[in-house]
């Protein structure tokens, strides 16, 4: 059998149970770490036992808990960053040289190709990275969950668009790695998602923002399990 091409490593880091996951190219033993945060020493620990040599920080988007290690990796290993460029504007921090990306770009890590997916909702310019079927997700889908749409710059009707788009357009038996540890599984492929992640089941987008804006954090507590679409018209929360 020929080896992966491609190992995505996680790493369960800080306070609010952030996933940092690192992209190893097993044929050049290079890796992009996916938003550095909370226990640098834990990234670079990790790299050094995979004998793995950090090349590229990829970012999902601005928000403190996935961006708070990158200073502090930087005096580490000279990687280069990338994040989209809405994200950069939006963000208004100075970064040395970043690489500012648009959706679909390609990024080459050795063999390895990461495709950006422009995913907005969670913040203006965040990214979902795939590589083959493996699909990084940071705060925009979670395991039967998605990211808040309240914070500055989140919007829920962006949100739902982004999130029929994944349905419609991605594999199902994409796998997928969130930003978060708050599900009852660390990972999850697509089709798991639409049958059991309640911000998959709307249909029309004034429903999902007032059920992401009003209803989801009152009515489920993580770790979150599936819930279906006829478990929600019981419950009330679906037309
Ligand atoms: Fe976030």
């Amino acid at each position: 059998m020929s080896q992966q091409k491609t190992i995505i490593h996680a790493l369960e880091l800080g306070p609010m149970e952030n996933f940092v996951y690192l992209i190893e190219d097993t044929e050049t033993h290079k890796t992009a770490i996916v938003d550095p945060a909370w226990d640098v020493a834990a990234i670079i620990d990790k790299a050094n036992s995979l004998d793995l040599k950090i090349s590229d920080i990829l970012l999902t988007h601005s928000h403190h808990d996935h961006i708070n290690g990158i200073e502090e990796l930087l005096n580490h290993a000279p990687a280069k960053i990338h994040l989209l460029k809405p994200e950069y504007e939006f963000w208004s921090h100075q970064l040395d040289k970043p690489e500012l990306h648009h959706g679909g770009d390609r990024i080459k890590l050795g063999a390895t190709e990461i495709s950006m997916l422009h995913t907005p909702g969670h913040t203006p310019g965040s990214a979902c990275y795939q590589i083959d079927n493996e699909l990084i997700t940071g705060d925009t889908l979670f395991v039967f969950g998605c990211g808040r749409c309240d914070l500055h710059g989140g919007n829920p009707e962006q949100m739902f668009n982004t999130l029929k788009d994944m349905k419609n357009k991605l594999d199902s038996d994409m796998v997928i790695h969130p930003g978060h540890n708050y599900s009852v599984s660390e990972t999850s492929t697509l089709a798991e998602q639409v049958e059991g992640n309640p911000f998959m089941h709307f249909e029309d987008e004034e429903s999902f923002t007032h059920y992401r804006m009003h209803v989801h954090d009152k009515t489920r507590n993580d770790p979150y399990g599936p819930l279906s679409k006829k478990q929600m018209r019981i419950a009330d929360l679906l037309s």
